[in-house]
């Protein structure tokens, strides 16, 4: 692999994603890696990550001297050039000057075949940082400076050495990319060969290796990474795997059938139905409080998964044959974010209810942990899943019991899975589904208004259109949709829906807001 190491910051991962799709297959390690770790995992390539300190300050974040021993070829990117200019000798000054945001950068040598081969003299590059490498280490040629930044780019070709002071990998560095792969490709000869069948082809050898001719099973949530991670394993081992899927009566529309058809068909999997509707509607009766709601969909969530589990662990048990491993879709940033970027599978205790030995624990499958969300969606293509299943965006476990301001009730879901519908609809003919992260549509069940419908007075229901646009979640703003689009929404659902008289429009960012209301 390219080895990118970790200096804080969100960039690590964003240097792992443009490494790959360079088509050569990355994994991220935390600065605190030895020599000897590194030289383990036989890169062919290091990239060092930007980050958040100066060099300079106590306890700064370091490398250890080996690995630029190691004779790997290494990229430094911002913070990780400076590391590498101060640990080869070079000088890295607090120069008071920040520089942040857009800047030109001039390529003062011209070194053909490496770092900016092809690129043009003056590129318009992405800078974030304090201090400036103000003197190249012996050896190192400039090959780039800016207004205020002398030594913008350094290489020393013969060593394998190089590094930028601004960040190829946002999208705001015109020829960012293009500079990522000059080193990958041209600096340290590295093939563009890993995609998405050549992933497949390693997790199939894998999940035989590891799961032999035993069985196996799986819970689907609806979602893109169960899906994805379910028929990787149903193509390594087959029948061996099992499939539960359970139907709270809260997805969407036509999503059970998404699942019992459409995903059925495309992978031939065996798949148990649990139909839990009536349960959680019993349990969610005469229950508003938001947090109230997610406890019990939790709960009734795990008990009738765990149903089915057990029943299908006894009867695999009286076939002589107990289930011992269980799939989940853990990915990538999961595996990183709990700082485990190097361990493999483990073992998990599993809860336990009812007949089951008090030790019954399940071995992890998780064939999409070395993968970021769009190579799962592209390996999911590769499969042959279906793009309703595959392109979805995130949708909350607690479905829409969570999107019901309110009491849950069977008509109550009805109505919103209507209204729901028609937005999904038009948003995806309008062409806007990369546009948005995800729309929650909500019903404020006990909010009334005034309203007139064909020749009558109504008082129906408003529903809430949230359009948001996130790169993870975390922070969102609302997005502008057209108001073509929004009309054709709000004309549609207060024409079809029964007891809706009323469309608004969720105008608030996150902060303060969150994106699901509840
Ligand atoms: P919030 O509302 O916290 O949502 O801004 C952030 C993202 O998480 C999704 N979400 C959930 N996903 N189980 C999930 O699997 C949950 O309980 C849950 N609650 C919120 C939400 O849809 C958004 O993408």
């Amino acid at each position: 692999p390219v080895l990118v190491v970790d200096f804080g910051a969100q960039y690590a991962q964003l240097i792992a994603r443009r490494v790959r799709e360079a088509g050569v297959y990355s994994e991220i390690v935390p600065h605190t890696v030895s020599a000897a770790e590194v030289a383990a995992k036989n890169p062919v390539g290091i990239v060092l990550s930007g980050g958040p300190s100066s060099v300079y300050e106590p306890g700064a974040p370091s490398l250890d001297e080996g690995i630029l021993e190691l004779g790997v070829p290494t990229f430094g990117i911002c913070y990780g050039f400076q590391v590498m200019a101060k640990q080869l000798g070079g000088e890295v000054a607090h120069t008071g000057l920040r520089e942040y945001g857009a800047t030109d950068a001039t390529s003062v040598v011209d070194v053909p075949g490496t770092l900016l081969h092809g690129v043009p003299t003056e590129q318009n590059v992405w800078m974030s940082h304090g201090d400036s490498v103000s003197k190249a280490p012996e050896g190192f040629e400039v090959l780039a400076s800016t207004a205020s930044t002398p030594v913008a780019a350094f290489a020393n070709a013969e060593r394998g050495l190089y590094g930028v002071q601004w960040h190829p990998e946002v999208k705001h560095s015109a020829y960012g990319q293009q500079v990522l792969e000059n080193f990958l490709h041209r600096a340290a000869g590295i093939p563009a060969d890993w995609n998405s069948g050549n992933v497949i082809a390693e997790q199939v050898d894998r999940i035989r290796a590891q799961v032999g001719d035993a069985k196996v099973i799986c819970g689907l949530s609806g979602g893109v990474d169960s899906a994805v991670a379910a028929a990787l394993v149903h193509k390594a081992v087959g029948d061996q795997l099992v499939c539960i899927f359970v139907d709270h009566g809260l997805l969407r529309k036509d999503e059970r059938r998404q699942v019992e058809e459409d995903f059925v068909a495309s992978t031939g999997v065996r798949l148990v139905t649990v139909d839990a509707r009536e349960q959680f509607m019993s349990a969610l009766a005469g229950v508003s409080d938001p947090e109230q709601k997610r406890k019990i969909i939790g709960r009734e969530f795990i008990r009738s998964f765990e149903q089915a589990e057990i029943d299908l662990v006894k009867e695999a048990q009286s076939e002589g044959e107990p289930i011992r491993f269980l799939v989940q879709g853990t990915l990538y940033p999961d595996v990183v974010e709990s700082g485990g970027g190097s361990g493999t599978a483990n073992i998990k205790s599993h809860h336990n209810v009812g007949g089951l030995p008090e030790d019954l624990q399940f071995e992890l499958v998780e064939p999409l942990r070395t993968l970021f969300k769009d190579e799962v969606r592209a390996i999911g293509r590769e499969l042959g899943l279906p793009e309703e299943i595959v392109g979805r965006q995130p949708f909350p476990g607690p479905g829409l019991g969570i999107r019901i301001v309110g009491e849950v009730t069977a008509e109550r879901l009805d109505l919103l899975r209507d209204a729901d519908a028609i937005v999904r609809e038009e948003l995806t003919a309008a062409g806007l589904d990369q546009e948005i992260w995800q729309c929650p549509v909500v019903l404020l069940a006990d909010v009334r208004s005034v309203g007139v419908q064909g020749d009558g007075r109504t008082y129906g229901h408003p529903i809430v259109l949230r359009p948001v646009s996130s790169e993870d979640a975390m922070t969102a703003d609302w997005t502008r949709l057209p108001y073509d689009v929004l009309a054709r929404i709000s004309n549609r659902i207060t024409n079809e829906v029964k007891d809706v008289n009323r469309v608004v429009l969720d105008v608030t960012s996150k902060p303060p807001g969150t994106i699901e209301w509840e």
